[in-house]
């Protein structure tokens, strides 16, 4: 069995590559190809532990991940919000061939679907601002897939946290080759970008969706707990959303569900899951006016497509520890 510690996950995994993987594994999902139960959500102590198996036929990938989200972490241990591991399976056998750190992959694979979901909704008007809610570790994954789906001319970031955004710069502006500069106030991110993500661990809403302006492709990432929602009911109303899982959403999202329970919107205001876009069923934008709005919940198939990526990468590479059990 081979072992991938996180280190050797950054070294093989890169975000055009994902995108890929994670393109083909939605359109597995819509195609009636993959297998994915809704993951079981545990929430001990002040955490929320998740395990989340799927199965993509096509790809020949089987695969559990769990993770958890710790929200205290950063300050209460040091430890990032974020962690997590995969068991990847040959689906032949069903043996465990590969056990590989998920904290960088669940980032990337978060990114990754953000940034396929921005190359079919989002406009292709020249020289696109990139506006990101957050600085922490999902936020760069946001920034980074946004610059491999649009040529970006500019991105604005915005955290509560001072120190968070100036690192978020400097490490953000240097990777990828532009000008990111920090956000005074959320309408500042509102009036500027074209295309906007929010990747926040914050549990309520972090701008008026009514100052959204038309056109605009959202990407949101934070919350997926039913009673936490960073956007308002607003920007919910005036957007078509496209969920990555109307299941997910229905059973996770606050940022739906809320507006549900309050009778804003009815479960039919959901456009499209993003396999269906991908595959052609429905089309993605109807004109440069529409605000799209794709909802993330995070999938065990993005996961899956991931770990098999990075898998084959490592073989490829020599990279890696093989380990007995
Ligand atoms: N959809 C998915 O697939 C997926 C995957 C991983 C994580 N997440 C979620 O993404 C969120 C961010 O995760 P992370 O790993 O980047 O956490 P993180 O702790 O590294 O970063 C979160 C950042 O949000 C900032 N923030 C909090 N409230 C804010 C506000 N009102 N405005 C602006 N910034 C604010 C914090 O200061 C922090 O810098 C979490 O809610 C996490 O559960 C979603």
């Amino acid at each position: 069995m081979l072992l991938l510690t996180g280190n050797d996950v950054i070294k093989v995994l890169d975000m055009a590559d994902c995108m890929e993987v994670v393109e083909k594994a939605f359109a597995e999902l819509a195609s009636g190809t993959a297998v994915m139960p809704l993951r079981i959500s545990i929430y001990p102590l002040d955490g929320l532990a998740l395990y989340m198996p799927a199965y993509l036929k096509e790809m020949g990938a089987l695969a559990c991940k769990v993770v958890t989200s710790y929200k205290n972490n950063p300050v209460k241990h040091n430890l990032p919000t974020i962690m997590g591991k995969l068991l990847l399976q040959d689906p032949e056998t069903g043996d465990v061939i590969c056990i590989m750190d998920g904290a960088y992959l669940t980032a990337v694979r978060t990114g990754a679907v953000s940034g396929v979901a921005t190359k079919y909704l989002a406009r292709h008007n020249k020289g696109q601002k990139a506006g990101i809610f957050g600085a922490g570790v999902q936020a760069k994954t946001q920034l980074w897939a946004m610059a491999v789906a649009r040529d970006l001319a500019k991105a604005y970031v915005y955290d509560i946290v001072d120190e968070a955004v100036t690192k978020f710069i400097k490490e953000m502006s240097i990777k990828l080759n532009l000008e990111v500069v920090k956000a005074d106030s959320p309408v500042q991110i509102l009036e500027e970008a074209d295309i906007i993500c929010t990747a926040t661990s914050s549990p309520t809403p972090i701008f008026d969706g009514t100052k959204v302006r038309e056109g605009t492709h959202l990407n949101s990432v934070g919350s997926h707990t039913p009673n936490a929602r960073e956007l308002d009911t607003a920007i919910i109303k005036r957007a078509k959303i496209i969920a990555d899982s109307y299941e997910a959403c229905l059973n996770e999202a606050g940022d739906i569900m809320t507006p549900i329970r309050e009778g804003a919107i009815a479960k039919s205001h959901m456009y499209a899951e993003l396999g269906e876009i991908i595959i052609g069923k429905k089309p993605p934008r109807a004109d440069d006016k529409e605000i799209t709005l794709f909802k993330s919940n995070g999938l065990a198939i993005q996961d899956v497509a991931t770990a098999k990526l990075v898998y084959d990468k490592a073989v490829q590479a020599k990279i890696g520890t093989e380990i007995e059990l």
